[in-house]
């Protein structure tokens, strides 16, 4: 059955994505710079594992420098993205669920396995989340390093402080209503389109977990994993584990 998060991506964010974070150039410069900050392309990093790999943007900086990846997501779109993206480069396209495990197992050990822009919060649930990092842990090579980014969703929020502009161009709109539980936050995205005649509007809600940094801390301490570097981009947290 397909989850809300995928009917999300399929029908609204995948065909935007890139624009909503400000086109190409700007989202190439940002996963490099983020990867940089963890010291992944420091050196050639063997073979590494990005799931939820998205359009490819940190995919192709870390082939760039001289690792094959792994490129793993459920959204056959952002894959067909991520093969123009990073055309020429050593990167292998998998569309697979991230909690399939077997179906990447199989080429571990990982130089780095990687977890980037909020995509830990689109699992299902916490089980889930705590399962994987265990399993993640153990596809690990030595002195190989667990990369997560998500954003900590710490605070609720209420009426108008819970709309958001994400981006707005002449032509296009794109906004976010969101609605707070306990353990997850239900996102609305709308999006209006100006067609030269008519605004046509987008309309798709989804949930991401409210993680919390101590708790992924704590479920990584028992896989093993102690916090090489740990620290706050753009209002994400971004973790780097080793084995300890
Ligand atoms: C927020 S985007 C992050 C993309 C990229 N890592 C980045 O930082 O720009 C989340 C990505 O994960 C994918 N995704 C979400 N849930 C997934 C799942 N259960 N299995 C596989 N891919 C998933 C989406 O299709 C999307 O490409």
């Amino acid at each position: 059955m397909t989850s809300p998060v995928e009917t999300h991506y399929k029908t609204l964010l995948a065909s935007r994505y890139t624009w909503m974070y400000g086109g190409l150039e700007k989202c190439l410069s940002a996963a490099r710079e983020l990867l940089d900050s963890l010291g992944l392309l420091a050196s050639s990093h063997g073979v590494v594992l990005d799931l939820g790999s998205g359009p490819g943007y940190h995919a192709k900086a870390l082939a760039e420098s001289g690792s094959r990846v792994i490129a793993v997501d459920n959204s056959p779109e952002l894959l067909q993205e991520l093969a123009q993206v990073c055309s020429g480069l050593d990167v292998v396209p998998l569309q697979a669920e991230i909690s399939d495990t077997a179906r990447y197992a199989v080429r571990s050990p990982f130089s780095a396995i990687l977890c980037l822009g909020d995509t830990l919060t689109h699992l299902d649930s916490f089980a889930t989340v705590e399962r994987l990092i265990d399993e993640w842990s153990r596809m690990l090579a030595s002195g190989g390093a667990l990369a997560l980014e998500f954003r900590e969703q710490a605070r609720d929020l209420y009426g108008q402080d819970a709309v958001l502009t994400t981006r707005a161009d002449r032509d296009r709109i794109m906004q976010c209503v969101l609605h707070f539980e306990p353990e997850r936050v239900w996102i609305t995205d709308i999006v209006h389109e100006w067609n030269g005649s008519q605004w046509q509007v987008w309309k798709s809600t989804y949930p991401k977990l409210r993680l919390k940094a101590e708790w992924i801390v704590a479920r990584a301490a028992a896989a093993g994993l102690v916090v090489k570097s740990d620290a706050v981009r753009a209002g994400r947290r971004v973790m780097a584990l080793t084995r300890g």
